[in-house]
């Protein structure tokens, strides 16, 4: 048990009952919270309160809470995933606040990712776009060469295991002025463009998840960063510069063809 004190807040959450009402902010209390407790126990505890008096809870996504599935997506102050860098809204611990603070708790905001309930999101233009390029093709006829006998230059390796710990969150899209999907995409296209095994569908993988990127909505990189700010997983920004380069040269491989 922490010696800290324990928080009294004032939560002020986004409530849309579904995807046509227009929604509106409203106002909660919760006292005693631990400093130790996560930001979505908090948010657990807020829900029983509101069950307990007879008041629908606050939909929100959650799944593995330890910074893997990318689900727990909310706006807190004003910032993806809240205060602190390289952490998801699960990771975020109540002692970033303090005793007496108002909260302002809100779901992404893009024309891409509609508002489903509350802080839930619609992300299916993500899986859209991996459905178009983020899977490499497999030789399975028997003569199939073993992946650990394959060489990869060390400093490739490590680039496309960086950029393959993008989970898929949006919390770049939410950050980006223009709603831009740049630096999810351009981290899948990295993981496979810098690895052999990516190498077959190179040229169509690039043109093909751009294209669903633009169909989606999202808007066009205007490189101001903010993405790679308030990215959990600290993926690169030099991501969307090697995607910008695999985009130009699938295209001019095109054109030569
Ligand atoms: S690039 Fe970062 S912010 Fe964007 S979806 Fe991936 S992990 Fe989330
Ligand atoms: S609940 Fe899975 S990343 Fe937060």
């Amino acid at each position: 048990m922490s010696a800290s004190k324990a928080l009294n807040l004032t939560l002020k959450v986004w409530r849309q009952k579904n995807q046509e009402d227009k929604g509106k902010m409203d106002t909660y209390q919760v006292s005693d919270i631990s400093p130790d407790s996560s930001f979505l126990e908090m948010m657990d505890i807020l829900n029983e309160q509101l069950i307990e008096e007879g008041t629908e809870p606050v939909a929100f996504d959650h799944d593995c809470r330890e910074g893997i599935c990318g689900s727990c997506s909310m706006y807190i102050n004003g910032e993806a995933h809240g205060p602190g860098r390289s952490i998801t809204t699960c990771q975020l611990h109540m002692r970033e606040f303090k005793d007496g603070d108002t909260i302002f708790i809100e779901p992404w905001r893009a024309k891409a990712f509609p508002v489903i309930k509350d802080l839930v999101v619609d992300r299916t233009a993500f899986d859209k776009i991996m459905a178009a390029g983020g899977f490499v093709s497999v030789n399975t006829s028997g003569n199939t060469q073993d992946a650990n006998a394959i060489p990869i230059e060390k400093s490739h390796a490590d680039q496309a295991f960086d950029a393959a710990s993008c989970i898929g969150c949006g919390a770049c899209v939410a950050s980006c002025k223009n709603a831009s999907a740049m630096l999810f995409v351009s981290a899948k296209v990295s993981q496979l463009a810098l690895l052999p095994q990516g190498q077959v569908e190179a040229k169509e993988r690039v043109k093909n998840m751009v294209k669903v990127m633009d169909e989606e909505g999202f808007g066009n990189c205007s490189n101001t960063g903010a993405c790679e700010v308030e990215c959990p997983k600290g993926i690169s920004i030099e991501n969307i510069a090697r995607m910008n380069r695999e985009y130009l040269s699938a295209s001019l491989k095109t054109e030569d063809a």
